[in-house]
């Protein structure tokens, strides 16, 4: 029909109607053409967290359609980097789970005193804070001279952060309570120097750590692994992607090595979640049985 213009077929279900609808399409597009660009997957990142993200940095950006936020952010590498920051969704804290750490010194530290040395991966690391967590845990422990820990995340802005393992003191002194809850043997104050407003954790557990990018949608394994930590991430994950993690997560552990994952994630899109056992009820701690 001359003049006039259709949509297609398949399309016109879902495009016809609300705005809503009309906007999932722009974020499709926003979606591919991130990838496009600057390689980064976002495709498989559950579409409600997503969502929120895509508002909040076009907040940020004060911009007021998605696609004029894919035009800013297509031409503007440094507006990539902040959409990163904000659909990573950085928040971490020292001791996130001090249950989990606990079970960690009570279960997985005695399994790591066998072996000569180990290694260790945090997938999805953010600014850092749980890789020191972990850092101290070891060295209260003696294991961290003979321990790597590799710390990982999307964002390069974020691995800046942790890498100098500096955090304001007033933040890390409110870590305290959670240390304590998860075993700590003395006080978090042991681990770090105090420079004006900053709390700058020690250099010795800096020496055990390497911090590198790594994209859990594109990436593969990298080594074995004693113990990997990957948690509050899955979250953002749609079940074709978590499952995809999982398999990462599985092939990169020995037989016998642990999986720690946060309080509201699970095994349920792990397609070897019959070949782990929970170690503690209620703890999402899991122990690879087989290979
Ligand atoms: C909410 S933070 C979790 C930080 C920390 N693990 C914790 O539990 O406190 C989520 C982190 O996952 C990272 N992330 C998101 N997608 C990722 C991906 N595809 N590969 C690697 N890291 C990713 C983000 O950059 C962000 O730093």
């Amino acid at each position: 029909m001359a003049g006039s213009v259709t949509r297609s077929e398949g399309a016109a279900l879902r495009l016809e109607g609300t705005g809503t609808e009309l906007e999932e399409v722009e974020i499709r597009l926003l979606l591919d053409g991130i990838r496009l660009c600057y390689g980064y997957d976002f495709r498989e990142y559950a579409l409600s967290p997503l969502r929120r993200a895509v508002m909040t940095a076009m907040t940020q950006e004060k911009v007021r359609t998605v696609s004029a936020f894919q035009d800013r952010i297509l031409h503007d590498a440094a507006c990539m980097q902040r959409f990163l920051g904000v659909v990573g969704v950085n928040v971490t804290t020292m001791f996130r789970d001090p249950e989990l750490v606990h079970t960690l010194r009570d279960e997985v530290i005695p399994l790591l005193r066998t072996y000569p040395s180990s290694r260790i991966w945090i997938a999805g690391c953010a600014t850092g804070e749980e890789v020191y967590s972990l850092a101290v845990l070891l060295q209260e422990e003696g294991l961290l001279t003979r321990s790597t820990i590799y710390a990982t995340d999307l964002n390069e802005d974020m691995l800046a952060v942790a890498r100098l393992g500096s955090y304001p003191l007033d933040r890390v002194r409110r870590y305290d309570e959670s240390y304590q809850a998860s075993g700590g043997r003395g006080s978090l104050a042991d681990h770090y120097s105090v420079a004006g407003r900053s709390a700058r954790f020690h250099s010795a557990l800096q020496h055990s750590i390497v911090f590198s990018r790594h994209n859990l949608v594109t990436d593969g394994s990298f080594n074995d692994f004693h113990l990997i930590v990957c948690a509050n991430v899955l979250i953002y994950f749609r079940s074709s992607l978590q499952e995809r993690a999982h398999r990462l997560f599985y092939d990169s552990l020995i037989r016998g090595g642990y999986l720690a994952l946060g309080k509201r994630e699970s095994l349920l899109y792990c397609p070897d979640r019959d070949h782990y056992q929970q170690v503690r009820e209620g703890v999402n701690l899991f122990r690879k049985m087989r290979w």
